[in-house]
């Protein structure tokens, strides 16, 4: 099983990027078959149906859709805007499914997302789930969203500094592989 991580914020210094890599190295580390990617690399114009029709599907938007054909399953990390999901993402979702045999069907996806809210920005993975579910992608019950993000990173952001936190993302990493594994 191919497994990419994907980070949807294109920020600098962002905290969703910082715990997309904890989860692309806590992967790895299980010697699973794993690589990273981030949205800043699929930036794509607003999906205009004028466009689509007489240019097809932009190239970052195809780029999008080969990366997804490359993999069986997908860990989304993505921030909250205004309760829903990025605006950038839906859009990249948007213009995927707008290919030849659109990318999300029968995908095992797991969904996390960092913010320095309380709620660690969950609304917007679950308004991220309704896209992804209408097309056909199998999206993990269980969530990981890590609230009051800005406090919860060691001083490199290579770890989380709540070592019962840590071991709840590994066991949560875990029971998502092992199903997503065996429902190939
Ligand atoms: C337009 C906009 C809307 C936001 N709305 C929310 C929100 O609804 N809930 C939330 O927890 N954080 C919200 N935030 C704050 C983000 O969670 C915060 O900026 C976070 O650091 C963004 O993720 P990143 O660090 O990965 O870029 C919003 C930020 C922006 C720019």
């Amino acid at each position: 099983m191919k497994i990419l991580v994907f980070s949807a914020s294109s920020r600098n210094g962002s905290l969703n990027k910082a715990l997309s890599n904890i989860i692309y190295e806590k992967i790895k580390k299980l010697g699973l078959d794993v690589s990273f990617s981030e949205i800043k690399d699929y930036e794509t114009a607003l999906y205009d149906g004028d466009v689509e029709a007489s240019q097809g599907v932009p190239l970052n938007a195809q780029n999008f859709k080969a990366l997804l054909d490359e993999h069986e399953a997908f860990i989304i990390v993505s921030p909250e805007y205004n309760f829903s999901a990025p605006g950038n993402l839906k859009n990249l979702i948007d213009w995927a499914s707008r290919t030849k045999q659109q990318p999300f069907r029968n995908k095992q996806i797991f969904l996390a997302s960092a913010s320095p809210s309380l709620v660690g920005g969950n609304r917007g993975l679950w308004s991220l789930r309704i896209p992804l579910s209408a097309l056909g992608a199998h999206v993990y019950p269980d969530m990981f969203s890590l609230s009051l993000a800005h406090e919860a990173f060691t001083g490199d952001f290579k770890a989380l500094k709540d070592e019962k936190l840590n071991n709840g993302l590994e066991k949560l990493l875990n029971s998502f592989l092992k199903y997503a594994n065996k429902s190939l």
